[in-house]
């Protein structure tokens, strides 16, 4: 048994990324040439992942169309004989199922994970928050074998320093971390004050969810920010059987705020085998002063 597929909700109003998520969603941002949407698809396939869902919004229609043909496009491309951009253009969706369902209203988190359970169905799955961006599958590959091992829920988490939890949903840890980087979980709290924070271990944007949270999420009353929220019902399954949490230390990116995207940008385009070189000559420039 494993886990095969990954939700990734993308139907929020990206109001942090205003005025340009009014028409591009800010899971199209451009990571150098390829959206953040794309990049954890990626990551998901990496862990073994074939089947994407996609939560979408009925007003973010350009996210489905970055999966349909293109073939004015691809015979452009192939006529002036740039067959490796082709290539990559026909390699979009082709080695994963991509499959769309619909959130109507951004009610939160948690209600957009439940718009997905049709499509999930009786199994595990993975959740990707497409605005959290990984250095690689590692981590969740980790979590979806915890997940197996255990039949419970898992958490991906990072150790922060102490007085930056409270901008977070930290985790009540029972007894430390394993030498896998695994812990069990008691209860997860959102945002505490540092005085009154479980832990330094914050609960990052990967899940991987036993089927029955769907149940948890139903039974969701609004939380806070009036929306349901993922965590809530992940209490409520803490509170009835094993949850685990994976620590890995990730490089992570939040690019759904503008200084998060900038420094995935810039740092993501200095290693880049193609433009690395390019750029990294124009950033000294740029900045006038020492390497960079
Ligand atoms: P965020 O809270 O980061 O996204 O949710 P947001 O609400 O779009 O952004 P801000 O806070 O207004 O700037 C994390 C992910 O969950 C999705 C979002 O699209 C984002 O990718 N999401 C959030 C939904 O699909 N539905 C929701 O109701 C809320």
């Amino acid at each position: 048994m494993r886990v095969r597929t990954a939700v990734i909700p993308a139907a929020g109003l990206g109001t942090r990324f205003l005025p340009v998520t009014k028409s591009v969603p800010k899971e199209l941002l451009p990571i150098i040439d390829v959206p953040a949407l794309q990049l954890i698809i990626d990551e998901a396939v990496g862990a073994g992942i074939d089947h994407i869902v996609i939560v979408n919004s009925p007003n973010k229609p350009s996210i489905e169309a970055y999966f349909a043909e293109s073939p004015e496009v691809l015979a452009k491309l192939d006529a002036s004989g740039r067959s490796d951009m082709a290539d990559r253009m026909r390699a979009i969706g082709r080695d994963v199922k991509v499959s769309f369902v619909y959130q109507h209203a951004a009610l939160g988190l948690g209600h957009a994970v439940g718009c997905a359970r049709d499509a999930v169905g009786d199994q595990p799955f993975a959740v990707l928050l497409p605005d959290e961006l990984m250095g690689s599958s590692e981590l969740l590959a980790a979590m979806c074998a915890v997940c197996i091992d255990t039949a419970g829920s898992v958490v991906g988490l990072k150790r922060v320093p102490m007085d930056d939890v409270s901008a977070y949903g930290v985790i009540d840890p029972i007894g430390e971390v394993d030498a896998n980087g695994v812990v069990a979980v008691r209860d997860l709290i959102e945002k505490p004050a540092v005085a009154d924070a479980p832990s330094d271990l914050i609960i990052i944007g990967r899940y991987v969810l036993t089927p029955d949270v769907f149940d948890a999420i139903d039974a969701l009353k609004p939380g806070a920010g009036g929306e349901l929220q993922l965590t809530d019902a992940l209490r409520v399954q803490a509170a009835g059987r094993p949850l685990h949490g994976v620590l890995r230390d990730v490089r992570r990116y939040d690019t759904g705020n503008p200084v998060g995207w900038l420094s995935a940008v810039v740092e993501l385009a200095l290693e880049h085998p193609r433009y690395g070189e390019a750029f990294r000559a124009e950033l000294e420039r740029m900045i006038g002063r020492g390497p960079v």
